[in-house]
């Protein structure tokens, strides 16, 4: 074909149009896109894939290994917890290590199955910020809940008591009896664990 085959047949002022398709590397790019979608959409909403606010926590989580060194004799007192509550970031970091480390007991939602509910008022241990920090930390003589010292260092500890603080009074359903002394919990508004921020490239 010639271009004056493809020439449209309308005209506008004196101003012809021509149909050129698509160059062929261009449309290849375009399908091949279209099919690349739809894997990634498989592995990141279907299959195994992590959800984007699970990689933000990985992420989060590394950054808090890389500073571990820094804090290594950070001084953990009720207040620093208290401020960690607040941090959504540290949070949705401390999320991730409570669903590798801590559900397999706890649940991810906390509630409890074989073991204490952490999302009630009631605590076996003490329900303030440093109580649990110290349980976690120490762990409990004769039971399951070990001493976390070695395996999570002070500052995921301290950041863990944290993530336990915002759990505190949520009583999520279907979670196990309460134990223990019910703690007038002194709630410090705990973040919305969301998505990472706008502009978080996956
Ligand atoms: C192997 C099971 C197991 C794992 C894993 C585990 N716990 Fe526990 N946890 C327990 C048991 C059992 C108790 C109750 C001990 C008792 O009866 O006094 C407990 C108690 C607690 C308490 C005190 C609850 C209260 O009422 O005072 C806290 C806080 C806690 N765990 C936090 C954690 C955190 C945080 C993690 C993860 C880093 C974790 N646990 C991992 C079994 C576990």
């Amino acid at each position: 074909m010639s271009d004056q085959d493809r020439l449209l047949d309308h005209e506008y002022d004196g101003i012809q149009e021509f149909d050129n398709p698509l160059p062929g590397w261009w449309v290849y790019v375009f399908w091949a896109s279209i099919i690349y979608s739809g894997f990634y959409w498989m592995y990141y909403e279907v299959g195994i894939g992590p959800t984007v606010h699970e990689e933000y926590g990985m992420e989060a989580v590394a950054v808090m290994d890389l500073l571990a060194e820094k804090y290594a004799d950070l001084e953990v007192t009720e207040q620093a917890i208290a401020e960690k509550m607040a941090d959504s970031t540290f949070m949705n970091g401390m999320s991730t290590i409570f669903k590798k480390k801590c559900a397999t007991c706890h649940h991810t939602s906390g509630r409890g199955d074989a073991c204490p509910n952490l999302t009630d008022d009631f605590w076996v241990h003490g329900g303030d910020l440093m109580q649990i920090y110290t349980t976690i930390r120490d762990g409990v003589a004769g039971k399951e809940m070990k001493s976390w010292q070695a395996e999570l260092g002070p500052l995921k500890m301290l950041g863990m008591a944290a993530y336990v603080g915002t759990l505190r009074g949520k009583n999520v359903n279907g979670g196990r009896a309460p134990e223990g002394i019910k703690y007038d919990i002194k709630i410090i508004k705990p973040p919305e664990i969301t998505a990472p921020p706008a502009g978080t490239k996956k």
